[in-house]
C-alpha cells in the first residue's frame, strides 16, 4: 500500500475536519470533490474573484448528497482576518474547529501581476499573513499553502532542487516567496510549522479556460476546440513540468498528514519531466484526437513575454523521501481527461 493509499484509509475511517481556501477555483475545487469523496467535513472560503460558483455546482454532482451536506462555504475575504477566522470552525452541528488546512486562495498569473501588482500584492501577501495568524491562533494540527515555482526565478540550474533559487522575476514570484519567509518565521518564533508546495504549471478540469489571464493548456485547448489561432509566446522551445491535477491534490493530502520532521519544509509539487510548447501543442492535438475530435488550429508565434522563467523542470526527490509523494498521472494520461472535460464544458456553455 502507498503512503497516499495508507493516509486516504486512515482519515477515511476517522474523518478530519479541513479547511479549503480558494475553494470555488481551480485546484481548491479539485481538492473539494476529493475531500469530500473521502467523506470528510470541509469548510472552504472564498469570495469568488477568480473562482465560480459553476466549480462548486460541478462538485455538488459528483458527490453524493450526505457528502455534499459535508461542506460549508464561508463566503469572504482572505485580506480581512475576521473572516479566515470564521472560516476556523465547521459551523454545522457542533461548531467543530478545523484540523487541517489547505490555504489555495490568492491571485494567479505573472502578467496579471505586473499589470496590477498591489491587488496581487494584498491578496497573495496580506491576505496569506491573516491566514497563517487565524490558523495558528486556532491551533489547527497542519497548514498547507499553495507556494510556486516562480520563486526559482532566474536561477539556471536544472532539475530545480528546493535549496537553490534565484531572483524573483515577477511582482507574482515575489509574493510566493515572501510567503515562504512568513512560513519559516512563523516556525521559529511562534512554533508554527507549515508546509509549501512549490506547485509546477498544474492543469486539469475546471481550469478556466477563459479572460485574460488564463493559463496555456485550457486557453489553447478552447482555441483548438473552437478552431481559432492558438499563440504561442516566444519560439516555443520554453519548457514546462506540467503536472496534472490529482498529482497536487495527493501532495496536499500528504502534506496535510505529514510527520513533524516533514514540517517547515518547501516541496516541489511537480512530474519531474519537461516538455517544450511546441510538443504541448502536438500533446493537447494528439489528446483532443484520441477522444474523437480532429484540430487544425495554425500556431501562431509572438513575442516573449515579460517575467516567463525559460525552463522549469522539477526534482521531486524531496517530496518522494519525506511526503511519500509519487505522481501517479503523467502528461499524456492528465491531457486526455482534462481534454474530454473542456470538450463538454464547451458544448454546455
Ligand atoms: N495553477 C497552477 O499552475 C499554479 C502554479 C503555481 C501556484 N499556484 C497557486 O495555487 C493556488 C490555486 O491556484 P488555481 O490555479 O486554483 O487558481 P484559481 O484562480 O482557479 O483559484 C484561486 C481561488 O482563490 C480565490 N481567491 C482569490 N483571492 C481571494 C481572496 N482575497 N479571498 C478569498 N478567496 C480568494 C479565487 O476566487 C479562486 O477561487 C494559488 O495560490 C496559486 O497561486 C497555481
Amino acid at each position: 500500500m502507498s503512503r497516499y493509499d495508507e493516509i486516504k484509509y486512515e482519515i477515511y475511517h476517522s474523518p478530519k475536519v479541513w479547511l479549503i481556501t480558494g475553494v470555488a477555483g481551480f485546484i481548491g475545487s479539485n481538492l473539494l470533490e476529493a475531500l469530500l469523496k473521502l467523506n470528510q467535513r470541509v469548510v472552504g472560503l472564498d469570495n469568488f474573484s477568480t473562482g465560480h460558483q459553476r466549480n462548486l455546482d460541478e462538485v455538488r454532482s459528483a458527490v453524493s448528497s450526505e457528502q455534499w451536506g459535508q461542506f460549508f462555504l464561508v463566503n469572504g475575504d482572505i485580506r480581512n482576518i475576521d473572516d479566515c477566522r470564521k472560516a476556523m470552525v465547521f459551523a454545522g452541528d457542533d461548531n467543530l474547529p478545523v484540523n487541517f488546512v489547505l490555504h489555495q486562495a490568492a491571485l494567479g498569473s505573472v502578467p496579471r501581476s505586473i499589470n496590477d501588482p498591489v491587488a496581487t500584492n494584498s491578496t497573495n501577501i496580506d491576505g496569506f499573513l491573516n491566514m497563517l495568524v487565524a490558523a495558528k491562533d486556532a491551533k489547527v494540527n497542519s497548514f498547507t499553502y499553495a507556494a510556486s515555482s516562480s520563486t526559482y526565478g532566474d536561477h539556471p540550474a536544472l532539475p530545480k532542487v528546493e535549496g537553490n533559487i534565484g531572483k524573483p522575476l515577477s511582482p507574482y514570484a515575489v509574493t510566493k516567496y515572501v510567503n515562504e519567509l512568513y512560513a519559516e518565521v512563523f516556525s521559529s518564533t511562534y512554533g508554527f510549522h507549515s508546509i509549501g508546495l512549490r506547485y509546477f504549471n498544474v492543469f486539469g478540469k475546471r481550469q478556466d479556460p477563459n479572460g485574460a489571464y488564463a493559463a496555456v493548456i485550457p486557453k489553447w485547448t478552447a482555441a483548438m476546440i473552437n478552431g481559432e489561432e492558438v499563440f504561442i509566446n516566444g519560439d516555443g522551445e520554453t519548457s514546462r513540468d506540467f503536472c496534472f491535477v490529482e498529482n497536487a491534490v495527493q501532495a496536499n493530502i500528504l502534506a496535510a498528514c505529514a510527520d513533524t520532521d516533514a514540517k517547515n519544509n518547501v516541496y516541489n509539487v511537480a512530474v519531474g519531466d519537461r516538455m517544450t510548447l511546441n510538443q504541448l501543442f502536438t500533446s493537447i492535438k494528439q489528446a483532443l484526437s484520441r477522444v474523437g475530435v480532429e484540430t487544425h488550429s495554425a500556431l501562431v508565434y509572438r513575442d516573449f513575454r515579460a517575467g516567463d522563467v525559460r525552463h522549469s523542470q522539477a526534482s521531486i526527490e524531496k517530496a518522494r523521501a519525506l511526503l511519500g509523494y509519487t505522481p501517479h498521472f503523467n502528461v499524456n494520461a492528465g491531457l486526455t481527461d482534462s481534454v474530454e472535460w473542456y470538450i463538454s464544458f464547451f458544448a454546455r456553455s
